[in-house]
């Protein structure tokens, strides 16, 4: 945890944000995976996290926005929860850590939530992503699922999303320290990668690595051969020569900030030709989509820019062809390139999207298309300093769409059909870096990750 000052800014600039009435806040709960005391590994809610600091399940935090009055809620460790679970800090304790005003009994709770209601004031709660959490509202606050899935706080949302935008120089340091340990996952990957070895076997260090590094994985491991397969999660199969791996993976800092890194290396160490061609492609779009990022620039128009550099060297390849701009402009490219180009990053890999992902990356300025490949872009509006994004542009050859566009005679006067089919095999490529938006520009962060075609080379072959 931070120091409770903290926790206690972070609760006061959130509380000028709101107009009134009570905040409530509900932690995570245990997550069994196949019966109760078999869990997921504990995630804490991360805007729970955010305003305490505290990874502890079945918690709640009430904020009073009149009387700026803080209570923590949670129960007294019984002698089981210390033979099972160990020596803790108990819930004063844990009050103490996140500079609460008081602490409370899940009974002395329901007493506050009801008496705020008597009163007709507003209780403010974020939209529930779990089960449980939606079970536990229901009960505290007697209302139906239905409901509060329709009544929870535009205006709590809203300040949420507004305050945890803006990355504090200590949560940009979190992030720089989960890339540090990225920066090994990656190049434990480039270093162990061989034909004959299987996917699993460099996933598994990938995944130990991680851990060694205090964290865990920050969201599920992409370690493929079939990187055209944008969610991969398979680790089965065997990497023969010719292959290329797309690793995309990122830890979490002990704090649980995260890092989302990927990397695409070849099996034997060395690009083929037509894999550096691609790759250049996707190269450049990254380094185009960096040069345009700042604040008050639409993030749409950085994935645009990214989208016309991929189609400039599709065309040089013979794959595409016409208007660069018109090309764009109808989504042709998105054959190749059919995701955005990236996503705010934070507490979560795609920070705050439990909170919507249009409230977090869209505003009245910019909406989000319906075009094929533009409504997978996660984030559009312009960012303001101090955000903290990814940026990954990809090129994919992924066949069944190929096959399903060339029947349709999809926008055809802009991709040549008749010369792809030697492309067909070809997988997937990816580059992707995490950046802090500055005060005219933006910088990656983290230590320096081999990109380069003869750096990424280089750590192959050890
Ligand atoms: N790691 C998932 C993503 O890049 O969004
Ligand atoms: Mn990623
Ligand atoms: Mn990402």
């Amino acid at each position: 945890m931070f120091e409770p000052d903290v926790y206690i800014k972070r609760r006061e600039q959130l509380i000028k944000s709101m107009s009134g009435g009570l905040v409530l806040l509900v932690g995570n709960s245990e997550s069994p995976m196949n019966y109760l005391d078999n869990t997921y590994p504990f995630r804490q809610d991360s805007t729970f996290l955010y305003y305490t600091g505290i990874s502890r399940p079945d918690l709640f935090l009430i904020i009073d926005i009149e009387s700026h009055h803080t209570a923590l809620v949670g129960h007294e460790l019984t002698i089981d929860d210390i033979i099972w679970s160990g020596s803790q800090p108990d819930l004063v304790n844990l009050g103490e850590l996140c500079g609460a005003d008081q602490v409370l009994s899940s009974s002395e709770l329901t007493t506050e939530l009801e008496k705020a209601r008597s009163q007709k004031r507003t209780i403010h709660y974020l939209s529930p992503y779990r089960a449980e959490t939606k079970n536990r509202l229901e009960k505290l606050l007697g209302l139906s699922v239905e409901q509060h899935s329709k009544d929870n706080s535009f205006e709590l949302a809203s300040a949420v999303i507004t305050q945890r935008s803006v990355k504090e120089p200590r949560e940009v340091n979190e992030i720089e320290m989960a890339l540090g340990i990225t920066q090994l996952m990656i190049l434990a990957g480039m270093k162990s990668v061989q034909p004959g070895k299987y996917e699993r076997e460099i996933a598994g260090l990938v995944e130990g690595i991680a851990i060694s590094g205090g964290g865990r994985l920050a969201y599920p491991c992409i370690l493929t051969k079939h990187g055209e397969v944008l969610h991969n999660h398979q680790y089965h199969r065997r990497l023969d020569q010719g292959d290329l791996v797309v690793q995309d993976s990122g830890a979490s800092s002990i704090h649980g900030y995260a890092s989302d890194i990927t990397r695409t290396y070849p099996v034997n160490g060395i690009f083929s030709s037509c894999q550096a061609t691609i790759y250049l492609a996707v190269l450049r779009s990254l380094e185009g989509a960096l040069s345009t990022i700042r604040p008050e620039s639409s993030f749409k128009e950085s994935h645009l820019a990214a989208a016309r550099i991929i189609t400039d060297h599709l065309q040089q390849i013979g794959i595409m062809q016409g208007d660069i701009d018109e090309s764009v402009a109808v989504g042709a490219h998105a054959l190749f390139f059919p995701h955005g180009l990236g996503h705010m990053m934070g507490l979560d890999v795609h920070d705050m999207e439990n909170l919507g992902e249009d409230f977090v990356g869209y505003n009245d300025q910019v909406h989000r298309s319906q075009q094929f490949g533009l409504k997978s872009l996660r984030f559009g509006r312009a960012p303001s300093q101090g955000y903290v994004l990814t940026v990954e542009p990809g090129c994919y050859f992924i066949t069944p769409l190929i096959d399903q566009w060339k029947n349709e005679k999809r926008h055809e006067s802009f991709i040549r059909y008749d010369m792809l089919s030697r492309w067909e095999n070809f997988g997937g490529i990816r580059i992707e870096e995490n950046i802090l938006v500055t005060s005219d520009g933006c910088k990656i962060l983290g230590p320096p990750i081999p990109k380069n075609i003869p750096d990424v080379e280089n750590a192959c072959r050890g």
